[in-house]
């Protein structure tokens, strides 16, 4: 039976850029699902849809097609009806925009079992919010990672910096907060640690350190 390593934790606390390091190292594939409702957000985007309004949001969900594939270097790529939007789903109103149709519920049951076909065939990390208590329930590693919200903003920053983008630390950090508090108080699958997760918190880490301390405790426990 294929591997499963749960990695769960808030916005900006480094889960993607320390769950691909790791999985290089392991050689699994890393899944990135908070891509995938990035991707359902952008479509709602492009389709002036209103998360709230459930009707609308059934009738998106008929008519897209979300597909997760990989490349040669086992790097994922999302396609939105057959066209990658890897890129595009990468600005703060992307983000947003899929925390708030994330907490639709037929959103999550749309995107479950492209999520679980994925670690039926492979040893995967997966990264997300509900990996250890809904999508991969039976993982045999969950580790919930997390650091202070300065940290995460200062991070999240840094790399929109780099990126080009004009963008400021006061609003990162309050969109990192308010990300926060929807992603932890919406009614279904929300964010919190499943009962046998490995709490890890990377405020002040460099990324090595973190790094070196993740691939550490996946080892510890294979
Ligand atoms: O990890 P991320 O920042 O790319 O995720 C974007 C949004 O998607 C985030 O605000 C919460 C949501 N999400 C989720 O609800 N469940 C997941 N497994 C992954 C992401």
């Amino acid at each position: 039976m294929p591997i499963a390593i749960a990695i769960d934790g808030p916005a900006g606390a480094g889960k993607s850029t320390i769950a691909k390091l790791a999985a290089k190292e392991l050689n699994f594939i890393y899944v990135d699902t908070g891509a995938l409702y990035r991707t359902v957000g952008l479509a709602a985007t492009k389709n002036n849809v209103e998360p709230k309004t459930s009707v609308q949001v059934d009738e998106l969900l008929s008519k897209i097609k979300v597909e997760l594939t990989f490349n040669h270097k086992n790097e994922q790529i999302v396609l939105l009806d057959g066209e990658d939007v890897s890129s595009q789903i990468r600005t703060p109103e992307a983000s947003m925009m899929a925390s708030a149709i994330s907490a639709v519920p037929a959103v999550r049951a749309y995107l479950l079992d492209l999520q679980r076909n994925i670690a039926k065939t492979n040893n995967v990390i997966m990264d997300g919010r509900d990996i250890g208590t809904v999508v991969l329930p039976d993982a045999q590693i969950k580790i919930f990672l997390s650091a202070d919200p300065e940290d995460r903003a200062k991070r999240r920053y840094d790399e929109l910096v780099e990126k080009g983008m004009d963008v400021k630390y006061e609003d990162i950090l309050a969109d990192v907060i308010e990300r926060d508090y929807n992603d932890s108080h919406r009614e279904i699958a929300p964010l919190k640690p499943a009962e046998d997760s490995i709490m890890v918190n990377t405020t002040g880490n460099t990324l090595e350190q973190s790094v070196e301390l993740l691939i550490g405790i996946m080892k510890e426990n294979m």
